[in-house]
C-alpha cells in the first residue's frame, strides 16, 4: 500500500502562468511532487517521461483538449485519474469531460481547500483500487496454489494406488497439531498443502517398487527412501511451493537424527517436517496393508508415546497423544 506521507506525483497542465505558479506552490507545499506544462505537447511529452498519480489539466489547454488527453491516455495504456479546471463559463464541457471518465472537476477562481480536499479524495480512491488489486491479486495466487495442490496430489495418487487418501488424512491430522501449537492460520494453510504434497516424490519411484504388495527388501526400501529428495526437487522451482519443499524433504528425518535423507536430528529439523513425520506413522501404521492388519487408535498411541524423543519430537507427540485421548474428529481439510 502507498505510504500515505509519500509524494503524490502530479501532472499540472494550464496555459494560464499565475494558475500554474499558485496551484504548483500550494501543491509542493503540501509535499507534493508537482511538474508543470503549459502545452497539450509539453504534457504529453512529461506523460512519456514519467508515471503520474494525477494530472490536473486546464480544459482549455492548447494543442490537447481533455478529450484527446483521454485518448492519449487509453493509447498508452495509462489509468492516471484526470481532473479538468475549468471556469464557471465552461462548466458544460467540465460535466461533459466528467461523463467521459474524468475524476473531478475544478472551478477557477481556485478555492484551494477544494483542491486539497480534491487531490486527497483521489489519492485515497488510488490507494483503495491499489488495495483491492492487492486483495484480488493474493485471491487468485491462493486459488491456483490450491488448484496446482489438488493436481499433482491426484497424479501422485494415480500412481500410489495402496496410499488414496494419505496425503489428505496427514495433512488433517497435521492441522490439529498446528492448531494445538496455535499456529497461525497462514501457517495451518501451508501445513496442508505439505501435508498433502508430502509423497508427491513418489510419482519418481518405479512402479514395481511403489506397488510391491509385499514388504520392500534393502535395495528397494534405499529407492523408495529416495522419494522425500524427489518431491523437494518437483516442488522447489514452484515459487508457491517453495517454503513447502524443506518440509517435504525432512519429512523422514527421525528426532534422534536416525532418519533420512540428511541424519539432522531436533531442532534441526523444520517443526513442520516434524510434525508430518508423526502424522504420516500414524496414518501408515492404522492404514491396512496387504501383508498387515491395521493397528488400532490405543496400539499407534502407545508407540508414538513410547517413541516420543527417539522417532518423534517429544512436544508434537504430547499434543496429538493429548488431541487423541478421547478420540476427536478429524478436521476437514
Ligand atoms: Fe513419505
Ligand atoms: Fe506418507
Amino acid at each position: 500500500m502507498m505510504n500515505r506521507n509519500s509524494a503524490f506525483r502530479i501532472l499540472l497542465a494550464d496555459h494560464n502562468c499565475r494558475t500554474r505558479r499558485e496551484l504548483a506552490r500550494f501543491l509542493v507545499h503540501r509535499n507534493h511532487d508537482v511538474d508543470c506544462a503549459s502545452t497539450g505537447y509539453q504534457a504529453t511529452r512529461a506523460l512519456r517521461k514519467r508515471d503520474y498519480d494525477l494530472i490536473l489539466s486546464d480544459i482549455n489547454l492548447p494543442q490537447l483538449s481533455f478529450f484527446d488527453l483521454a485518448a492519449h491516455l487509453e493509447t498508452e495504456g495509462l489509468e492516471t485519474d484526470v481532473v479538468v479546471i475549468a471556469n464557471l463559463l465552461d462548466l458544460d464541457r467540465a460535466v461533459s469531460a466528467m461523463h467521459e471518465g474524468a475524476a473531478d472537476f475544478l472551478l477557477r477562481p481556485h478555492d484551494l481547500k477544494k483542491v486539497a480536499y480534491t487531490v486527497e479524495r483521489i489519492r485515497e480512491l488510488k490507494d483503495r483500487r491499489a488495495d483491492d488489486a492487492r486483495r484480488l491479486q493474493i485471491r487468485r495466487e491462493a486459488q491456483m496454489q490450491e488448484e496446482t495442490t489438488l493436481a499433482l496430489a491426484r497424479a501422485a495418487e494415480e500412481r500410489d494406488r495402496m496410499n488414496i487418501g494419505h496425503g489428505r488424512r496427514v495433512a488433517s491430522y497435521a492441522v490439529e497439531i498446528g492448531r494445538g501449537l496455535c499456529f497461525t492460520e497462514a501457517r495451518l494453510e501451508r501445513l496442508a498443502f505439505a501435508g498433502k504434497l508430502h509423497d508427491i516424490g513418489k510419482i519418481g519411484i518405479d512402479d514395481a517398487i511403489l506397488n510391491k504388495p509385499g514388504r520392500l527388501n534393502d535395495e528397494e526400501y534405499a529407492v523408495m527412501k529416495r522419494h522425500s529428495e524427489i518431491g523437494e526437487y518437483i516442488l522447489k522451482p514452484v515459487s508457491a511451493f517453495r517454503d513447502i519443499a524443506p518440509i517435504i524433504r525432512h519429512h523422514h528425518e527421525r528426532f534422534d537424527g536416525a532418519g533420512y535423507p540428511d541424519g539432522l536430528a531436533g531442532d534441526e529439523i523444520p517443526l513442520d517436517a516434524r510434525i508430518l513425520c508423526l502424522c504420516d506413522f500414524f496414518d501408515a501404521i492404522t492404514s491396512k496393508r496387504p501383508y498387515r492388519e491395521p493397528a488400532s487408535l490405543e496400539q499407534a498411541l502407545e508407540i508414538i508415546a513410547e517413541e516420543k524423543g527417539a522417532f518423534f519430537d517429544p512436544l508434537v507427540s504430547e499434543v496429538f497423544i493429548k488431541m487423541h485421548h478421547p478420540r476427536r474428529a478429524v478436521v476437514a481439510i
